[in-house]
């Protein structure tokens, strides 16, 4: 069915797509016209059987469909002024990023273990159901847990330490358990569709890596990682820029002592997660409570170092 204005919101509304051509396109997991548009005539041609041309036809329909076309300066500039931020719970760290974190982009939250990377996506979770006054969205949260280290615990207290009802709060985040790579990229598929039907202003995968890893060990399947990580961020940039989302990601790295003041990262998933568009923020921990963030390679966002903390109501400014 046409959704307002009469524009293309289901793939039967696509023209070229019959039932048995649309059955054959949700089997092989295109579900939305969004997750044709982001993907290749020949991907889709592979995953269903139909034909090349057929496919490519279908592609340029769902291109079209979501506008996806040369913009100009001006209308890039608007697009930015959209942008809009969600705040940490630190004023340094809110400061460092430019305000909070962003929507329409991916924010790459990297560092070793217990630097409190599932804690700041945590509290962003709850903060982005925070009134706009407050820093957050007035919206809800995707939770995307490859690890199983949510802890709806740490949301009640969290939404308490914001003044938010824990309940209402713990209701604004749709948690899912990601079982491996494949479940986690068709998880994302899916949201095309889930987040038009509801408030939905962030999206959060920690971690995005961790199943990549253990599913492609070692150099000998390097490239096969790095391909599906690459098709993973491509869909999660699409999700971020067609629905003005903000999307987090999470990625453990190994500290490297050996190049502690050049960039100290080796990062899983390397150079894949490295040059997708966004912005990559590294934690290192300090004294007690204490960890540090630098903002990596974001022309955006002046270079620099902030300190925050993770305390019993979640990221605050150190005392
Ligand atoms: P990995 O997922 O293992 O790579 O680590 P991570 O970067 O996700 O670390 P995480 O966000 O889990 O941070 C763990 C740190 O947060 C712990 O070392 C604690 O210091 C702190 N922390 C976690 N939960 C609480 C809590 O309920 N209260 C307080 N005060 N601190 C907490
Ligand atoms: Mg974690």
């Amino acid at each position: 069915m046409s959704g307002e204005k009469g524009r293309i919101t289901e793939i039967t509304d696509l023209p070229g797509v019959g039932p048995s051509t649309a059955q054959k396109l949700v089997e092989a997991g295109f579900a939305s016209v969004e997750a044709i548009a982001v993907a290749t005539p020949q991907e889709i041609a592979t995953a269903t059987g139909i034909s090349l041309p057929a496919a490519a036809k279908i592609v340029k329909a769902a291109r079209e469909a979501l506008d996806i076309r040369f913009k100009t300066a001006k209308e890039l500039k608007e697009e930015r002024l959209r942008v809009r931020k969600i705040t940490t719970g630190s004023k340094n760290l809110d400061e460092l990023l430019g305000g909070g974190v962003e929507t329409n982009t991916i924010t790459e939250f990297y560092g070793e273990y217990g630097t409190g990377k599932t804690q700041i996506c945590h509290q962003l979770s709850v903060n982005v159901q925070l009134p706009e006054d407050k820093g957050g969205l007035n919206a809800k949260a995707v939770y995307i847990d490859t690890e199983g280290t949510f802890r709806w615990e740490r949301i009640e207290q969290m939404a308490k330490g914001v003044g938010l009802d824990p309940d209402a709060a713990m209701e604004g985040i749709y948690w899912i358990r990601a079982v491996n790579s494949h479940h986690q990229m068709a998880i994302v598929d899916e949201l095309f569709d889930l987040v038009k039907k509801d408030n939905i202003k962030l999206v959060i995968v920690d971690s995005l890596t961790s199943h990549f890893r253990a599913e492609f060990p070692g150099r000998e399947n390097l490239a096969m990682r790095q391909q599906l990580l690459n098709k993973h961020l491509h869909q999660l940039m699409r999700l971020a820029e067609i629905h003005s989302i903000a999307v987090v990601v999470t990625n453990q790295v190994m500290a490297r002592p050996d190049v502690f003041y050049g960039d100290p990262t080796q990062a899983v998933g390397g150079h894949v997660v490295a040059h997708a568009p966004g912005v990559r923020v590294y934690l290192k921990k300090s004294r007690g409570n204490r960890r540090i963030a630098r903002v990596v390679d974001a022309p955006h966002l002046p270079e620099g170092e902030t300190v925050f903390a993770i305390t019993e109501w979640g990221i605050r400014d150190p005392e």
